[in-house]
């Protein structure tokens, strides 16, 4: 992460990097992870997103909300969080008495770093009688100015939460705010940021996949453009694609969210066609350039050295504990 970073207040060492070399050749990874998990007494959480080697090597693999329910119950004196900041953030918001390390302190999402927290105190102030839902992709500082988290599989439920009269402020993501208020029918002004990911996915590549393969069902991530979400047979967070593809009858998926959930879908279902959506840029992969930073090398590193950790300001971490609990507590 470089020093110009947003995340740079809630680092212990801004500049520090994996030391890649000091790993011995040919030293067993998997067993030397195995090994530290133990000796270290802890606990290895990862997103969907992931790289396969590590989901298959995590305690808890999951989505934002599932992760975020794990860091508050663990027991474990560790957690290594395989996913990007703002998890690991939110882990350590959960549980301060903890070391919370992650394999690459470079690992960011484009949500949260377009919404630095003093822009956003600064956007707020349009607002002072409404209340503040946050989507987790953001940061503790931003989640201090919020009343409310969400995660993508909750939104709709925490937004109904908050009784009819009440003016709402929906952010960081936009395409998230504007299905939850198709959803809700509840007016919202939405921060204008967006995935790197999802926002790449258009209609009109998908209609011509679509049109390629007519019996597969098209399941999308709510943080995709409306015109995408329009045209899916549904919409919902990763473990929810990860639950449709499970159970629907259907033996094709045209899955438009990060690629990295393909490896659970194909474990739940071996035998059905999952044809990732193209992105209409860039590489054309539907990979996040940030979740994919982290590896089993720099996991092994964060195991042996304990490092980088993730450290919060005692009183931003109490200010943005309040709006997470607040979350949980919905269940
Ligand atoms: P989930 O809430 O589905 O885990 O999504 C997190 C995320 O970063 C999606 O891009
Ligand atoms: Fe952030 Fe998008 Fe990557 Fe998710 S996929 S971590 S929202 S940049």
């Amino acid at each position: 992460m470089s020093i110009n970073s947003p995340y740079a207040t809630s680092l212990v060492s801004t500049t520090y990097v994996p030391d890649l070399e000091s790993i011995e050749p040919g030293l067993d990874l998997v067993a030397e992870i195995q090994r530290l998990r133990t000796t270290r007494k802890a606990v290895i959480l990862a997103h969907y997103y992931q790289e396969p080697e590590i989901q298959d090597l995590a305690d808890f693999v999951g989505d934002s909300l599932q992760l975020s329910q794990q860091a508050a119950k663990t027991d474990a004196e560790v957690i290594a969080f395989c996913g990007v900041h703002f998890m690991a953030e939110t882990a350590k918001i959960l549980s301060p008495g903890k070391k919370v390390v992650i394999p690459d302190m470079d690992a960011g999402c484009s949500l949260a770093d377009r919404c630095p927290a003093d822009q956003f105190a600064e956007w707020l102030k349009q607002y002072p009688d409404h209340e503040v839902v946050s989507y987790i992709n953001c940061s503790a500082g931003v989640k201090a100015l919020s009343t409310i988290i969400c995660t993508s599989s909750n939104a709709v439920r925490v937004v109904e939460s908050i009784p009819q009269e009440k003016k709402l402020v929906f952010a960081p993501d936009r395409h998230l705010g504007k299905w939850v208020l198709k959803q809700t029918g509840r007016d919202m002004v939405l921060w204008p940021g967006f995935c790197i990911v999802h926002e790449q996915f258009t209609a009109k590549r998908i209609a011509a996949l679509k049109a390629k393969h007519p019996e597969a069902k098209l399941i999308a991530h709510p943080e995709c453009d409306a015109t995408v979400s329009q045209m899916a047979d549904f919409v919902g967070s990763t473990a929810a694609l990860l639950n449709y593809v499970a159970k629907d009858p259907a033996n094709a998926f045209i899955v438009a969210t990060e690629a990295g959930i393909l490896h659970q879908m194909r474990q739940r279902r071996p035998s059905v066609e999952l044809i990732p959506a193209p992105a209409d840029s860039g590489c054309n992969c539907s990979l996040c350039p940030y979740m994919k930073l982290n590896s089993l090398e720099k996991l092994y590193l964060a195991l042996r050295d304990l490092r980088p950790e993730i450290t919060l300001d005692e009183e931003v971490r109490l200010r943005a504990l309040k709006p997470v609990e607040r979350m949980l507590a919905l269940g």
